[in-house]
């Protein structure tokens, strides 16, 4: 049991973790996959019991590889080369055989951990094999079981009222679809029953009005929707994503800066989204006058890459009614926080609305991408929402099965619990180390907290990450949690055992 005080851990490096089990010794062997009682049972077939380090990180193999890969391309992002051969579950292997908890997750894109032992049997499957060996254009000829392989994955999950869905392969790629099949779906609207005229098939091919009409995408401060053209001007958290590229004058009104603790600052909470709402109005109503209609709303449930940027319930609330008032399709994307994390499927579903999105996109933790949306919303021809490959039928096949996986072992009411135990965790550290660790919050196991600046965080996911804990940054000085959602309580308290002896450390 991870996280108690008493110490019989044989083994005194996971003693002084914290870790009070009564598993033999031999359990403890470096590279065994032992792991506490507390753990589920199913863990014990692919989790590790614990992080081990044998050199820095990146070690020497890394950084060898990283210069034959900076040769070729900037590869100055790579953080390490990894053994995906090694890891398990919770933990990433490096080439140097350190083994980390990755509470990262290939940013937030790994659901049920690495290797699951359900997704490797339905490789070794003969009937899958051909699935995974021919990538098909799936909007011209798709396979037999391609809508019924659609209605037992995505559709199993499909947000309420939007019974559409289509397959792409990212989160940008995702959006910038979504955001063509909102603005089409504006100008249906516009048009009513008249048909597309001459003047708009001609001016469409040189870029001009009435064919491509003056539109907008309406984004916050802060947001991150992806680094296509389309979706990059509606991304707005880091300067470095947007250096240099042509962009739209499209309307960005201020995502709510909440004050924390949040039972402490009600009223200025409220104030504060009652005047980003407003801004919203205001700029719907100035670019309708621009004639830069606003034809949609974009907006993430928690801004991830920005900083974990979090609003009430009550402000999507509000912000849905002013989409609907305003008749701006409204875009749901939950391409970070969709697929669990947030102890509901969809981090939409918080918001209690009867009526929550127009089109809602995905992509990471979901395998694929792609996105759902009201039948209103289909387009009205064939070849206007395409590409060559639609996704990847495999990536379906994949994902009906983690669905199974995360309804048969509860993992959204583990994300819960798990979110919990770490978020208590984070709070008990913010309140011994206010110094070092502020505004911790989260919704399930989507959590982080702020440190004082950029060089301290990066400081602090350094230390870390030669301690065996792989974590994030977000915004300019966050750190934030995107476990797996086989991420469980005793991952939470070996984590926290982990990170209070770095902030007691910490010079
Ligand atoms: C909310 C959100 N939207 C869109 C994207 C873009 O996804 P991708 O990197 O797959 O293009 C991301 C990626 O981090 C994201 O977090």
């Amino acid at each position: 049991i991870w996280g108690q005080q008493a110490c019989i851990c044989p083994v005194p490096e996971r003693a002084r973790l914290g870790c009070v089990h009564q598993l033999a010794p031999q359990m403890f062997l470096p590279g065994h996959r032992g792991i506490s009682q507390a753990a589920a049972k199913i863990d014990v077939e692919f989790d590790y019991d614990g992080p081990l380090m044998k050199t820095e990180v990146p070690g020497p193999r890394s950084r060898e590889l990283m210069k034959q890969l900076n040769g070729i391309q900037n590869a100055e992002a790579v953080h390490f080369f990894c053994n995906y051969e090694e890891s398990r579950g919770n933990y990433l292997v490096d080439v140097d055989g350190n083994r980390m908890l990755d509470l990262y997750s290939q940013i937030s894109s790994i659901p049920i951990g690495y290797s699951h032992p359900s997704l490797i049997k339905l490789l070794q499957q003969p009937q899958n094999l051909s699935t995974f060996v021919n990538r098909p254009a799936l909007g011209i000829l798709p396979p037999e079981n391609f809508a019924e392989k659609l209605k037992e994955s995505l559709l199993s999950v499909a947000p309420k009222g939007l019974s559409q869905v289509i397959t792409m392969s990212c989160g940008s790629c995702s959006n910038e679809n979504a955001f063509k099949t909102i603005f089409m779906w504006y100008r249906n609207k516009e048009r009513g029953h008249n048909s597309v005229t001459k003047e708009e098939l001609e001016t469409c091919m040189i870029n001009q009005p009435p064919g491509c009409p003056e539109y907008s995408m309406l984004s916050f401060m802060g947001a991150f929707h992806g680094r296509t053209m389309g979706c990059l001007a509606t991304t707005h958290s880091k300067a470095i994503h947007k250096l240099d590229i042509p962009s739209f004058d499209w309307p960005i009104a201020p995502f709510p800066r909440l004050k924390y603790p949040l039972e402490e600052f009600v009223k200025e909470n409220d104030q504060e989204e009652a005047r980003c709402l407003e801004e919203v109005e205001d700029l719907i109503v100035k670019y309708r006058k621009k004639k830069k209609i606003v034809a949609g709303i974009v907006i993430e449930p928690i801004q991830s890459e920005g900083g974990d940027n979090h609003a009430s319930d009550d402000f999507f609330r509000k912000l849905r009614n002013i989409a609907k008032k305003h008749g701006c399709g409204f875009l749901v994307d939950e391409v970070q926080t969709g697929g669990g994390c947030t102890g509901k499927f969809w981090a939409h579903e918080h918001w209690g609305l009867d009526d929550p999105a127009d089109v809602l996109t995905f992509s990471k933790k979901m395998m694929t991408g792609g996105f759902f949306h009201k039948e209103e919303f289909r387009a009205n021809a064939p070849y206007r929402i395409f590409n060559t490959w639609l996704g990847d039928p495999s990536k379906n096949l994949l994902l009906a099965e983690v669905i199974n996986v995360i309804k048969r072992e509860d993992l959204l009411g583990n994300a819960a619990h798990a979110g919990k135990v770490l978020l208590t965790g984070l709070l008990d550290l913010q309140n011994r180390y206010p110094h070092l660790v502020s505004r911790a919050r989260g919704r399930g196991t989507f959590c982080s907290f702020d440190t004082p600046n950029d060089a301290m965080r990066n400081k602090l996911i350094a230390i870390a990450r030669n301690k065996g804990v792989v974590l994030g940054g977000s915004g300019d000085r966050s750190i934030r949690f995107r476990p797996t959602l086989v991420f469980r309580d005793h991952h939470a308290h070996l984590f926290l055992n982990i990170f209070s002896d770095i902030l007691a450390d910490f010079k």
